[in-house]
């Protein structure tokens, strides 16, 4: 079945507020019909760095806030070692509803990943909020987050911690707006890792941030 997309819910309001309660009603891909509520990003329009997640969460979906589960624990951690106060970060997902499967007979409600289809589809929301923040800095944590402004191919592996610049075809959806982007291991990425490598990959997250915020002006 064709997928909509977001564009033709998507106001032309750089008002954070207007932008986040007519997200409430988007119906531009399937992904709203399972879950409870649209999570939209947190945090002020004056935020010079922004953190780009994949999609809310069990939890997320339940609050109606990004970030707010066991990957956000995680990352509240992480800004507090690099000495980021959370209040002045705008925090958002590329997906705005979550994804999720049952295992037979269970009420627990499993994470699955969105198709780049979904992420194309939602990604008029996330222009919307980088259009409305204008950012400096923009960290992409994890692989869907980052290939949705650097496009298909990338890699993150490769590229994780390195200072980047946006896709041609973010740039085009987003006149004006030049932010550094920054990709790193997805939060969730660090909780599940092997546990002797968990403290490696928090570090790395850590100075990730650190790196992100050394760009700011
Ligand atoms: N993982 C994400 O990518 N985003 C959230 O908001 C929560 C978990
Ligand atoms: Fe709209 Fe995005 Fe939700 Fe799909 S996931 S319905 S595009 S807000």
């Amino acid at each position: 079945m064709a997928v909509p997309g977001a564009q033709e819910f998507v106001p032309e309001s750089h008002d954070l507020g207007t932008l986040a309660a007519a997200a409430r009603g988007c119906r531009g891909c399937g992904l709203y019909r399972d879950a409870e509520q649209t999570v939209f990003g947190a945090g002020p329009t004056s935020a010079k760095l922004m953190l780009v997640g994949e999609q809310p969460g069990d939890q997320e979906d339940r609050a109606g806030q990004p970030f707010v589960g066991p990957a956000g624990r995680l990352l509240d951690k992480a800004l507090i070692a690099a000495e980021v106060d959370r209040g002045d970060v705008y925090v958002t997902n590329v997906v705005k509803h979550f994804k999720f499967t049952r295992a037979a007979g269970s009420k627990r409600r499993i994470h699955k990943t969105p198709s780049r289809t979904e992420v194309v589809a939602c990604r008029p929301w996330l222009f919307a909020e980088l259009t409305a923040v204008a950012p400096e800095v923009v960290v992409l944590l994890g692989a869907t987050a980052a290939k949705a402004l650097m496009g298909s191919d990338f890699r993150l592996t490769a590229h994780r911690g390195e200072v980047l610049e946006l896709s041609d075809e973010a740039a085009a959806a987003l006149p004006g707006s030049d932010p550094y982007l920054l990709a790193t291991p997805h939060p969730s990425s660090v909780l599940r890792g092997p546990s002797d490598k968990r403290d490696a990959a928090f570090a790395a997250l850590v100075e990730d941030l650190h790196t992100a915020v050394g760009l700011l002006a």
